[in-house]
């Protein structure tokens, strides 16, 4: 049965489609690896996993149904729900994580336009190891081309969201997303061609139990909730225009596999490289600019999969900031009881955001820091007080996840974070 809405979704395809395109993006290619790389590889894609299985599905399935069963922005979500405005404090933090989100995440898209950028003037090619290094020195440090490259995509996404084109970005991702799973197949097998890629392997795939700690413990969960867009609304949004026949646990586990696919997939491309080359896999933020470009140096029709492949990661990532914007835009739209329409609620959000990637940009520290910042504080405890309210408010769930929500997430999710925070 068709469905159609204000922004467009028609089909049960075109939900799950555009919640994949949410979820896969800069945090299954960029972040997975980096943060895998600092927190001991094996250890840390074992406690992941996990995370995916005990948190990340029955949050994901509690965010769609949410969205679903009030038909609201993150804005009136809650509200409507529980008929009056306890929890609004909620729909203003999910609100204040995606605009915190949006400020770095817009500014490491910059940073995959300008890579597309350059391998299509061919500028990386013939660098080894060191130079490649020394170049993403150069490129993030000269602050006009940062705030320019930061600043395309946010001008792309408030393009789509003003033109309404959901329709065209669904059809798009249709095609795209099984285009990007298979360069990164090719990719895998380069990588594991090059010499010394067993050593790689092994530190992505060695569960080495003694390297879990409480830090890396809580790193996971943050990035199982930020590679999910799990705790932050951008799935209640979404879960709005769902047709209500639609199953929220089926597309939940959908979404869910198909994003750690990609991570995994992203993690067997970058370190069977990293050690290859010699690169520090502990390299932190940078660790995919640099290591990409090696990997697509060695491969044949360089110059194309260089291309191909930094077009598909741009538009990954288009297709999570489109998410985050929606929830502002969305919520503003509601927020206003409608006396600002669309395409003022686009640009209103807009400023706000030009204002965050600017900042970004000329602080590295409040680039990090709101990367902290939401990984392992607004994400896990927003997902946490969604849990709560859909397993103690929400009638006419399964019993199992009416339990799981109302105890097993929450004790889990607040142990491990006071945990990790060294507080226990
Ligand atoms: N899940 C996205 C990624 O992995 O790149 C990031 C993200 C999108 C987080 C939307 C939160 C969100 F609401």
């Amino acid at each position: 049965m068709e469905h159609t809405n204000k922004t467009g979704f028609s089909t049960k395809l075109g939900v799950i489609m555009a919640a994949a395109g949410s979820a896969v993006g800069l945090g299954n290619i960029w972040k997975f690896p980096y943060v895998a790389g600092e927190n001991g590889g094996g250890a840390f894609l074992i406690v992941y996993l996990l995370c995916v299985l005990l948190f990340g599905l029955p949050l994901l399935t509690t965010e769609l149904l949410i969205g679903k069963r009030s038909g609201r922005s993150v804005y009136g979500a809650f509200r409507a729900l529980r008929g009056n405005s306890r929890w609004q404090w909620l729909s203003w933090w999910c609100i204040a994580s995606a605009f915190i989100i949006m400020g770095f995440y817009f500014v490491v898209t910059g940073w995959c336009g300008n890579y597309l950028y350059e391998a299509v003037l061919n500028t990386y090619t013939g660098m080894d190891a060191a130079q490649l290094t020394a170049h993403f020195s150069d490129v993030v440090s000269s602050t006009p081309r940062m705030i320019l490259c930061g600043l395309v995509p946010v001008l792309m996404t408030a393009a789509v969201l003003w033109f309404d084109v959901n329709k065209g970005i669904e059809r798009m991702s249709k095609l795209l997303m099984p285009l990007l799973l298979i360069m990164m197949v090719v990719m895998a097998v380069r990588a594991l061609m090059l010499p010394g890629s067993g050593e790689g392997l092994r530190f992505l795939f060695r569960f080495d139990f003694g390297r879990i700690t409480p830090q890396v413990v809580m790193m996971a969960v943050g990035q199982c909730f930020f590679s999910l867009s799990v705790g932050t609304g951008a799935l209640i949004t979404y879960g709005a225009y769902m047709p209500k026949q639609q199953s929220e646990a089926r597309t939940a586990l959908q979404v869910a596999l198909l994003d750690t696919l990609v991570a995994v997939l992203a993690g067997v491309v970058i370190f069977p490289a990293v050690f290859s080359f010699g690169y520090d896999p502990a390299e932190g933020p940078q660790l995919v600019f640099v290591v990409l470009p090696s990997i697509l140096q060695q491969m044949s029709f360089s110059w194309l999969s260089g291309v191909l492949f930094f077009l598909l990661l741009f538009i990954a990532a288009l297709t999570s900031t489109i998410s985050l914007m929606e929830i502002a835009v969305a919520s503003l739209c509601e927020a206003s009881h409608d006396r600002l329409n669309r395409h003022q609620s686009v640009l209103i959000v807009t400023a706000i955001t030009t204002v965050l990637v600017i900042l970004c940009v000329l602080s590295p520290r409040l680039f990090s820091w709101s990367d902290r910042l939401v990984t392992t504080i607004l994400m896990p405890l927003g997902a946490l007080s969604m849990s709560l309210f859909v397993g103690w408010f929400m009638p006419r769930l399964h019993p199992a996840l009416t339990f799981a929500l109302r105890w097993i997430v929450p004790a889990a999710i607040l142990l491990i974070f006071l945990n990790g925070l060294g507080v226990l």
